[in-house]
C-alpha cells in the first residue's frame, strides 16, 4: 500500500511541477496540450499574402459594393461643409452641437422638422435608446428594470425637459451626450449618423412636450373661480 501513496505523491509532485498551480503567472511559454485557438492561420491587417496573385492580404471591395444604410453624397463635400449623414467631419453646429465653446440650442439649419424627421427619430430612439430609457424616455426600459445599469436617466426630469432649470441640457449638449456618451452611458456617435442624432433629439423634445401637456391637463380641468384647495 505504501508504494501506492508514494506513487501518488510522486505523480502529484510531477503534475504540479510541470503544470504549476492554478492562476500562477508564468514568464515562459506554457505547455499547450490543446492550442485553444491561440494561434491560427490568418492574414494580419495590411500584411502581404503570397496566396493572392497581387500579393496583398487585404482584398479590394467587390466592384459595385455600396455602404449599407448611408447615402453616398452625389458630389465631393467641400472642406468645412456639413455632409448630410456625416461622420467625423469638421466642427459645424450640425456635427458637434457646439458654437465655438458653447452648446447651441435649436436644430441646425441642415435639419428640417417635419413628419418624416420625427418618424425617423422615433424609429431610431426605439432601436438605440428605448432599451434603457424606455419608449417614453422615462428611464424605465428593459435594461433599467433587469440590468445592472441603474438608475437610467429619466429624460422627463426638469434638468432635461425644463429650459428654465439651471442644469438644463440644450439640444447641442444632448447631441454631444448622444455622440460621446456621458457618465455610465456610452456614446452612439459611431453608429448613428449626425442627422439621426438630431432626429432623435427632435423626437425626444416631442416626447417631453407630450409629457408636459399630459401632466398639465388635470390643472386645466379645474374650473375657473373654484376655491384653491387647502395645502395638506
Ligand atoms: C445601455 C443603456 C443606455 C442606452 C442604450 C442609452 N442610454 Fe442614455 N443613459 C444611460 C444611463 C445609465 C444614463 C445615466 C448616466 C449617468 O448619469 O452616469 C444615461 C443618461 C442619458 C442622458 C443624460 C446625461 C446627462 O446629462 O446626465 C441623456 C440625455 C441620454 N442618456 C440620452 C440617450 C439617448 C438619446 C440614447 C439613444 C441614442 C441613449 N441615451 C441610449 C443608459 C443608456
Amino acid at each position: 500500500m505504501h508504494y501506492f501513496f508514494l506513487a501518488l505523491i510522486l505523480a502529484a509532485a510531477l503534475v504540479i511541477g510541470a503544470a504549476g498551480l492554478r492562476g500562477r503567472v508564468f514568464k515562459s511559454t506554457p505547455v499547450e496540450v490543446f492550442a485553444d485557438m491561440d494561434r491560427q492561420a490568418k492574414v494580419g491587417p495590411q500584411a502581404a499574402a503570397a496566396f493572392f496573385a497581387d500579393g496583398n492580404g487585404a482584398r479590394p471591395q467587390v466592384v459595385g459594393t455600396l455602404p449599407m444604410g448611408f447615402d453616398v453624397p452625389a458630389e465631393p463635400v467641400a472642406d468645412g461643409a456639413a455632409m448630410p449623414d456625416g461622420f467625423s467631419l469638421p466642427d459645424s453646429y450640425f456635427n458637434s452641437g457646439l458654437f465655438g465653446e458653447f452648446y447651441g440650442d435649436g436644430l441646425p439649419e441642415e435639419i428640417t422638422v417635419d413628419a418624416s424627421l420625427l418618424a425617423r427619430g422615433k424609429d431610431r430612439f426605439g432601436i438605440y435608446c428605448a432599451i434603457c430609457h424606455g419608449e417614453s424616455g422615462d428611464g424605465n426600459g428593459v435594461v433599467a428594470q433587469f440590468g445592472t445599469m441603474r438608475p437610467v436617466a429619466n429624460l422627463h426630469e426638469a434638468r432635461f425637459a425644463d429650459a428654465s432649470n439651471p442644469e438644463f441640457r440644450p439640444n447641442g449638449e444632448l447631441f454631444e451626450i448622444i455622440t460621446k456618451g456621458r457618465g455610465r452611458m456610452s456614446g452612439y456617435g459611431s453608429v448613428l449618423p449626425a442627422s439621426d442624432r438630431w432626429a432623435i433629439i427632435a423626437h425626444l423634445r416631442a416626447l417631453q412636450a407630450a409629457q408636459a401637456a399630459g401632466s398639465a391637463a388635470p390643472t386645466e380641468a379645474v374650473e375657473p373661480g373654484a376655491p384653491p384647495s387647502e395645502p395638506q
